[in-house]
């Protein structure tokens, strides 16, 4: 008789609170891609963390859309991967507030995202903000997923998801799957092209990549990437940053390992290397373009897809919530 493993569950998602990054497609993008034909993979827009800081509303939703066509244009395929909008799955906010009671305050005032964004929003530090990390955890656990592949920013908050799971756990039996992050050897953390000492983020459009960038774009924004007095193309984070992290950038988008891509560099200084990085992003970034351009152009397409991803990720979403709320003993409406 065959016996068939049951493949492992992912999830993962991206904010459409700005335009997609060269950081979110090496820390996370690339890496669903690779894991769509080995895992049973949902990949979110989540429109709902969104929210948590102030958005232009029409911004907002031209940006759900286009995240989706760049989903399917960096290679996440529909039919193998469940590709939904958070918004349309009430779900996440019914498991949300479940999980806020078994979420002690202090451990979201630890959160490092929630002191920097408190810091960036000092007008606007709204409950939804502080309570990020426990919708992020209903995301996950809803679907009993395995493993979260995201850049290293975010493993706090898929460690504190697990805590979550465990307590749960411990009350009410095995409930939830305890997910691990999966964090990337190479592009985990990509820095701003201006200042190499942060992550590459979408609120800085100088220091940061995005995909839909035009070459023209790109090849200004390596050219005025900050390195150093050297000359050398040399790995050393510590020392050297800002070259430590255009090659990183390098080797992630054409899969040389570092060691090769130092020594095809070796005497040829930053004159040489700073538009080879960006001729590399460039060809990176083109079919990405051009698809999501494509794409965008059949909305009844996108719309087909969100809706199929939709009911797929929310029958699994059910059952979960189900099962939460009769270990609950919550009287079921018959
Ligand atoms: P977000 O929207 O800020 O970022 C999306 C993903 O991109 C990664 N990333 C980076 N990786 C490397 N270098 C960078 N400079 C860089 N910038 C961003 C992030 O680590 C992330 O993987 N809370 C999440 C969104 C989320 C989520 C989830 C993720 C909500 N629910 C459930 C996983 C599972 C966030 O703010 O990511």
């Amino acid at each position: 008789m065959e016996t068939s493993e049951k493949k492992k569950r992912i999830f993962s998602g991206i904010q459409p609170s700005g335009e997609l990054t060269l950081g979110s497609y090496m820390g996370a993008i690339k890496n669903w891609a690779a894991m769509q034909d080995e895992y049973d993979c949902l990949y979110c827009i989540v429109d709902m963390h969104a929210i948590t800081v102030r958005q232009n509303p029409a911004d907002l939703r031209r940006r759900t859309i286009a995240q989706l066509a760049q989903y399917i244009a960096c290679g996440l395929d529909p039919e193998k991967n469940i590709l939904f909008i958070q918004s349309h799955v009430p779900q996440h906010a019914e498991l949300s507030w479940v999980l806020g009671c078994y979420t002690q305050f202090g451990e979201l005032s630890r959160m490092t995202q929630f002191k920097q964004k408190s810091q960036q929003h000092a007008d606007n530090i709204t409950a939804g903000l502080f309570t990020y990390p426990v919708l992020m955890a209903a995301d996950i656990l809803l679907y009993q997923a395995d493993a979260v592949p995201v850049g290293e920013d975010q493993k706090q908050h898929v460690e504190l998801c697990r805590d979550i799971a465990q307590r749960f756990n411990g009350v009410y039996g095995d409930v939830f799957t305890l997910p691990e992050s999966f964090i990337p050897k190479l592009g985990a953390r990509v820095m701003s092209l201006g200042n190499p000492m942060n992550k590459m983020s979408k609120s800085d459009p100088e220091g940061c990549v995005y995909l839909l960038d035009k070459p023209e774009d790109i090849r200004r924004k390596f050219k005025r990437a900050v390195t150093d007095s050297e000359t050398a193309v040399r790995f050393d984070p510590e020392h050297k940053p800002g070259v430590s992290n255009l090659l990183t950038i390098y080797c992630a988008a054409t899969g040389k390992d570092i060691a090769e891509a130092e020594a095809e560099f070796a005497g040829q200084g930053y004159g040489v290397f700073k538009p080879a990085v960006a001729d590399a992003v460039v060809e990176l970034a083109r079919p990405i373009r051009e698809e999501t351009e494509r794409l965008l152009a059949d909305k009844g397409y996108l719309e087909s897809v969100y809706r199929q991803g939709a009911q797929r990720a929310q029958s699994l979403a059910v059952r979960t919530l189900s099962k939460v709320y009769r270990k609950l003993d919550f009287v079921v409406p018959k």
